[in-house]
């Protein structure tokens, strides 16, 4: 039976670079629909820039432009970054068009006809100077519950406390430094309770990850609340019909921007929209998410949908994040990689390759270590997978170019095409890994069979010609089943083996028939050998990756003036000692001059407390004291670090603290 699918993945947001964390769920995502497709299912994949709210409203005014010019600037960007990693999107629209305000109109009104959206009032901090209310996020000041000082506005870094920016201990607008006053002011509310019983019966379909599932629980445990869906102007955003100066939260109208994308696509095409949106439609409808947004599309969505009168997802598949080297992508160490950094120095498929090969069906992070891609997708594409059609091509070439008439050892092959219901119910469970492992295992088997019959040994007697055209025809035609099995991973190593081979590779029950007879094009190189040189340069620090990494909007370049606000002095360790409890921090007590200071320093992984003490290092004196879960730290011991990621203490010149001549 064919299936008519509906696939999305989030949708970016429409003020910085994409990187790899996202490129990581477009090939999931994308995988996914180019298998369906091949299965001979009808599988659109929607998705759209996400360009409203207040994150977007600032930076382009920082940029001194308008915010439709940003977003339509960053949706370039976004678009070649998509194509040039191959990602097929059926549509990929914008959420500040009409086709997404249409449904956020009608499904809010149909919301409000139904009595879900209510209303009451908010107090707020606003920044009077900005002229604007402040998200939780623009408000930093003192943790009102360890006094760690300049947290967020919603929770804190150093206690983990979460709070609202009125309990702020001096709080100060991010935008202006100023202090923010308290305003009331009315909000609209999605009654989220009321779809309580809709929602549990939803999670029992069966839909969700079990580690989601569990999520779901704890937030039922915990209580439905109340969803604030509006925002004061100034806002970009979409005006609420009948509330003037309101407008709808940027999460209220972005995953309704799916619909919106996919109302884009059904209106150039013809498509029938509404057969995949009423409420008893045999169509599906997946999302592709990352773990930190499951709440909006597991509870909201959802909930959205039902009481709008739409269909609900058929699932929501939620991966983990995306790490390199083990740790969290970071700007200051360099392995902030974008998606434009990647296609600069290696090819999109090797990266398509090595993150299905890592993908499983669960909500577990994800690492990219460096030196594993490089040996992963040199031994896997380079030495098994092309090699196979490397190594028989030339022996049909030089016998005519014509493949044999008939199959060598057709149990063989039919060992390969059986392997198909199992692999496609593993790309159909998202579980690219053991996917991977499997088609690994029969490339394996296939230059196992070339080595075991030695074409190149049966080519020196003329009299054996045909065995050995034979043996090599066998090779290609597994080498075909594989690349099959892999073109939702490599579609364009698929394509360009479809020409070698003279026969198309869009459907898995092509290889139902083996080629027999046919000719063979020009072999021309699949894959090439990755440089370990080109792959350690994604992540140097140094010229101009420092610089692209700095540049990024939450690090704005700093005037001299700023800078001679740091009171950097040198300072003697006279102590140093774990701190129980974390892996990562060393307590140090440092001399400057006369008094002695605490610092707590991220160094512990690096330097243990006996190889520190004695050494000068650098300070930031003037640091506000932090305090933090083990103490009051009282400034910042200085280290930089290099390309491969190594942490280095500064040290300083030690006759300058002892006032004595180097020896
Ligand atoms: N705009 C919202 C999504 C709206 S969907 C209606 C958003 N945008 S985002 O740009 O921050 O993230 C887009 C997607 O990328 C999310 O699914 C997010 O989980 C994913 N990722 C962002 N960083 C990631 C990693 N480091 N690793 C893997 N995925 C990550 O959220
Ligand atoms: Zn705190």
């Amino acid at each position: 039976m064919s299936r008519q699918i509906l696939v999305t993945s989030a949708l970016p947001y429409a003020n910085g670079s994409l990187h790899l964390g996202h490129i990581i769920e477009a090939v999931q995502t994308d995988v996914w629909v180019r298998f369906q497709k091949m299965q001979g299912h009808s599988c659109l994949y929607v998705c759209a820039e996400d360009t409203h709210g207040t994150p977007i409203m600032i930076r382009a005014q920082s940029e001194g432009i308008l915010p439709e010019d940003l977003i339509a600037r960053v949706a370039e960007e976004h678009k070649a970054d998509y194509r040039d990693f191959l990602i097929g999107h059926d549509q990929f629209h914008s959420t500040h068009s009409p086709e997404n305000r249409y449904f956020t109109d009608s499904m809010f009104e149909r919301l409000q006809a139904a009595g879900h959206i209510t209303r009451r009032s908010v107090r707020q901090a606003y920044d009077e100077k900005a002229g604007m209310f402040l998200p939780d996020r623009y408000v930093r000041g003192t943790c009102p519950t360890c006094k760690a000082l300049d947290q967020y506005g919603d929770s804190c870094e150093a206690c983990g406390a979460t709070y609202t920016p009125a309990e702020l201990i001096e709080p100060r607008s991010t935008i202006t430094d100023t202090a923010p006053v308290w305003r009331e002011s009315e909000h609209l509310f999605f009654a989220l309770g009321h779809f309580e019983a809709m929602l549990r019966e939803w999670v029992k379909s069966g839909s969700l990850q079990d580690a989601v599932r569990s999520k779901l629980d704890e937030w039922f445990d915990a209580g439905l609340q109340d969803w604030d869906i509006s925002r004061d102007a100034p806002y970009f955003g979409f005006e609420i019909p009948g509330a003037p100066g309101k407008y709808f939260y940027v999460w209220f109208d972005a995953p309704i921007g799916y619909l919106g994308s996919f109302k884009a696509y059904c209106d150039r095409t013809g498509l029938d929209l509404n057969h995949y949106l009423r409420p008893d439609t045999a169509t599906e409808l997946h999302h592709f998410i990352g773990k930190d947004i499951s709440y909006f599309h597991t509870l909201f969505w959802p909930a959205v949908l039902h009481g709008s009168g739409f269909r609900r997802p058929t699932a929501v598949h939620v991966h983990g994040f995306l790490t390199i080297n083990g740790q969290k992508m970071s700007k200051s160490r360099g392995t902030f990689i974008t998606a434009r950094r990647y296609l600069d120095h290696l090819p999109a498929e090797a990266l398509r390759y090595y993150f299905v090969a890592k993908l499983g069906a669960g909500v577990d992070d994800i690492d990219l270590s460096l030196e594993d891609f490089t040996a992963r997708v040199n031994s896997d594409l380079v030495g098994k997978l092309v090699n196979i059609a490397s190594r028989c091509a030339g022996f049909v070439a030089r016998g005519g170019g014509r493949l044999a008439p008939a199959l060598a050892d057709a149990t063989l092959y039919a060992e390969f095409t059986a392997a198909a219901p199992r692999l496609a119910a593993l790309y159909e469970a998202r579980d690219y890994s053991q996917a991977i492992r499997d088609i690994m295992a029969l490339a394996d088997k296939a230059n196992q069979y070339v080595d075991a019959n030695k074409p190149w040994a049966l080519a020196k007697d003329p009299a054996r010609a045909a065995e050995v055209i034979a043996v090599a025809s066998q090779g290609i035609n597994l080498f075909r089943v594989l690349m099959v099995y892999l073109a939702p991973v490599l579609p364009q190593m698929a394509c360009k083996a479809a020409a070698f081979l003279g026969a198309p590779l869009a459907r898995w029950s092509e290889i139902d028939q083996p080629l027999l007879g046919t000719p063979l094009a020009d072999y021309e190189p699949l894959a090439l050998r990755l440089d370990p040189k080109q792959v350690a340069a994604l992540v140097e620090t140094t010229g101009a990756a420092m610089a692209t990494a700095d540049s990024a909007p939450s690090k704005p370049l700093i005037s001299i003036d700023d800078f001679a606000k740091l009171d950097l002095r040198t300072a003697r360790i006279a102590d140093a000692s774990a701190v129980e409890g974390s892996d990562k921090l060393l307590k140090l007590t440092l001399e400057l001059g006369e008094t002695r200071r605490t610092v707590f320093s991220g160094i512990r992984k690096t330097y243990s407390p006996e190889a520190l003490v004695g050494r000068h290092v650098v300070v930031v004196a003037n640091l506000a004291p932090r305090k933090m879960r083990f103490g009051v730290s009282e400034g910042m011991v200085l280290c930089a670090s290099d390309a491969a990621d190594r942490l280095f203490l500064l040290g300083a010149d030690e006759g300058v603290t002892s006032g004595l001549p180097v020896s």
